[in-house]
Order: structure tokens, then C-alpha cells, then sequence
């Protein structure tokens, strides 16, 4: 069997990683994947997760399994984080948490669960959006479609186009949305328009999925939850899909929870019913260890206080690297406008570049961005922003 199948193409972001790591180029540069580096280039362990992970390794008595939703304190702690220690939504008890093996682990048990509930509904998604959604969505039998969202005339969200979709879509289908730091334009919705597309998805029934992977990496963790929380004071029913391999820097540890949430707390229990046969047939239950690490920072106000301040300091990071990225095109010599890149918000840049100029980035200057153009500012530093530049520079001549 396996002698007929031919290669499956890479895929769109974690390929290029793997052509980066065979690339003999000593100056290449990795600006593809959405991981965070330092000032010195380093992906560091957050020193609040150093310490969180001390106190397990000591205070640790059983690799038992979790229950097949997770660890319960984590899950409320992952809910408390979505909404707010007292949002009705938390203190009601009609959300429920599953924790899952990263975002894009609750955003496929969110996909199954649909696919079982509601085996005809359709998943709308951004034009464009994080290359894996469809693939996911996809591949747990859901169709997709896309609505408008990304204005290149503007830089901005094209609203009118997206509102008007969005009124045609049917009852029941499944609107995805990000949370906050859209990947990969960073180009969010303002307070009003999240209030006008919420009042549209309880309008028509749809049920939202709010994809919240980079809370923390606009404006703070609180403020980048307001579209979540609008969202879930018009729409009754919803998906939460968390990550936290940004935010606690867990990549490699898979973290993440789904939260849903219903109209009442018997609904809510009904339904996490269903979400645990999903995640049995799946990966049986989660795995522990980043989720301790989670739920340890969280539930200590000293650690939580810690891990704020890092936070706070990637996001600053990120923020200063957007404008030395305008500012070295600008000295560069590049006369196009890229102002728009210091508005965009979180991990990546949505650069404009052709897929031929990200192809010349990458064959003569061993610079690595996603082929729409998504650039991770999440990767630059003082070091590689001058060899960037200079090249983006040389590409933007052809
Ligand atoms: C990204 O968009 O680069 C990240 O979310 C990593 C991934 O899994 O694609």
C-alpha cells in the first residue's frame, strides 16, 4: 500500500522549519513559525514556568491519568482566564472546560463535536487565515467556507464585506473568529465591530468559535479578552479554543483547554458529555504536565504575578520590534509605505510581499516568512533586523 502514495506537500508554516534547519545558509533566519524569541534570539523557558515546574517535581505523587476532560482546577482556572474571575458565565457554571493538547487540540475536539452534533454544518472562516484551520476542520468530516476580512487596499478589516457575508450565513453553521492578534493579518476587530458581528451571529443562531491563542500579545490579558466577552453577551452558545504555548511559552508541551458554553448548566453538562467521547476516541485523555505548570502559576498570586510581568514583557518586546522593523525599511532606503506594521497587533506582520518575493527571501537570503507574506515579529531582534531588511530591501527591487 504505502509503495503508491506520493508525498504529502509540506506543510505551510512547520514545513518551513524543516527546510530551514537543512538550509546550509549561515546567516538564514527563521521568521515563519509564531515562536517567541528573546533580545538574544532564544526561545527561553518562562521563569515563572522554571519555578512552577521546581515545586511539581518535588510536590509531584502520581503520573495516574487525568480525568478525560482534564484536570478540574486547571479548567476552571482556564475559564476564570477566558471570562473573568466573576463573569456570570463562570459563577452560573453553564461553561464547562475541557483541557486539550493545545489550541489546535481543543479546536479539533470542537470540530469532532460538531461534526457529531451537527454533521452538516459548514465552518466559516477568515479570508485569510491560520493555514491549519481548514485542514482541521476538514478533517473531521466539517466543510468550510470563508468570509471576507482582510482589506490589502487598507491594511485594515474590510467590515462591510465581512458583515454582508456573514448575514447570508444559515443557522446553525459554525463561525470561527479570532480572539485577538488575527493570525496571520494582526489586524483585529475594533470594540464596535465586535459588537456588530456578535449581534449577527445570535441574530442568525450561529455558533461562535473563538480561537484564542495570543491573549496577552496585543494590549494585556484582560483587555484582549473583550472581544470574547462581547461575543458571549449576545451569543448564548459558544467555543472557546485557549492556548497557552504563547502565553506560557508551552509549545512543546501542548497546552490548551475548550471551553463551552450553553444556555443553562444542565445543557453545559450534556454537552461536555459528548465533548469527553470525542476526546476519548481521540487522544484518550490529555497530557499533564503543562497543564500543572498552568494551573500551579495561576492558582499562586505570586507565580501569576510574575508570569503577568513576562508577559507583559514579550508583548513590549514584540511592540518595539514592529517599529525598528519600519524604521530599518525606512533607513533601508525601501520608499513603500509599511507604517501599517506598527498598528498590527501580536506575534506576526502581514507584510504584503508576493509569494515570488517570499520565495527570493528565502533562495537568496535564507530569510524564512509563511508564502502569504506573514512575517513573525515574534522572531526579530536588534541582531537580525538590519540582514532582514537589507533583504527585504533586495527583494522588493525585482
Ligand atoms: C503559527 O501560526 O506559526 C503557530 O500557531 C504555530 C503553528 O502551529 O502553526
Amino acid at each position: 500500500m504505502f509503495d503508491t502514495i506520493s508525498p504529502a506537500p509540506p506543510d505551510a508554516i512547520l514545513g518551513l522549519t524543516e527546510a530551514f534547519k537543512k538550509d546550509p545558509n549561515p546567516r538564514k533566519t527563521n521568521l515563519a513559525v509564531g515562536v517567541y524569541k528573546d533580545a538574544g534570539g532564544a526561545t527561553p523557558v518562562l521563569e515563572s514556568v522554571k519555578e512552577a515546574e521546581r515545586r511539581l517535581l518535588t510536590g509531584e505523587k502520581t503520573k495516574s491519568y487525568l480525568p478525560i476532560d482534564g484536570s478540574p482546577e486547571y479548567d476552571a482556572a482556564s475559564q476564570r482566564l477566558v471570562f473573568g474571575d466573576s463573569h456570570e458565565i463562570v459563577t452560573s457554571g453553564r461553561a464547562v472546560t475541557a483541557q486539550a493538547p493545545g489550541g489546535t487540540g481543543a479546536l479539533r475536539v470542537a470540530a469532532d463535536f460538531v461534526g457529531q452534533i451537527s454533521p452538516g454544518a459548514t465552518v466559516w472562516i477568515s479570508d485569510p487565515t491560520w493555514p491549519n484551520h481548514p485542514s482541521v476542520f476538514q478533517s473531521a468530516g466539517l466543510k468550510v467556507a470563508t468570509y471576507p476580512y482582510f482589506d490589502p487596499a487598507s491594511n485594515g478589516v474590510d467590515f462591510d464585506a465581512m458583515l454582508a457575508t456573514l448575514a447570508s450565513i444559515p443557522a446553525g453553521d459554525v463561525l470561527l473568529l479570532h480572539g485577538c492578534c488575527h493570525n496571520p493579518t494582526g489586524v483585529d476587530l475594533s470594540t464596535s465591530q465586535w459588537q456588530a458581528v456578535a449581534k449577527i451571529a445570535a441574530e442568525r443562531g450561529l455558533l461562535p468559535l473563538l480561537d484564542f491563542a495570543y491573549q496577552g500579545f496585543a494590549d494585556g490579558l484582560d483587555e484582549d479578552a473583550a472581544g470574547v466577552r462581547i461575543v458571549a453577551e449576545h451569543c448564548p452558545e459558544l467555543f472557546v479554543a485557549s492556548s497557552y504555548s504563547k502565553n506560557f511559552g508551552l509549545y512543546n508541551e501542548r497546552t490548551g483547554a475548550l471551553t463551552l458554553v450553553a444556555r443553562t448548566p444542565e445543557a453545559a453538562e450534556s454537552a461536555l458529555s459528548h465533548v469527553k467521547r470525542c476526546i476519548r476516541a481521540n487522544y484518550s485523555n490529555p497530557p499533564a504536565h503543562g497543564g500543572e505548570i498552568v494551573r500551579t502559576i495561576l492558582g499562586d498570586p505570586e507565580l501569576r504575578r510574575r508570569w503577568e510581568g513576562e508577559v507583559t514583557a514579550m508583548r513590549e518586546r514584540i511592540n518595539t520590534m514592529r517599529h525598528l522593523f519600519v524604521e530599518t525599511l525606512n533607513e533601508k532606503g525601501v520608499t513603500r509605505d509599511f507604517s501599517f506594521i506598527a498598528r498590527q497587533r501580536g506575534m506576526f506582520s502581514f507584510s504584503g510581499l508576493t509569494p515570488a518575493q517570499v520565495k527570493a527571501l528565502r533562495e537568496r537570503h535564507g530569510v524564512y516568512i509563511v508564502g502569504s507574506g506573514r512575517i513573525s515579529v515574534a522572531g526579530m531582534t536588534e541582531g537580525n533586523m538590519e540582514y532582514l531588511c537589507e533583504a527585504i530591501a533586495d527583494v522588493l527591487k525585482d
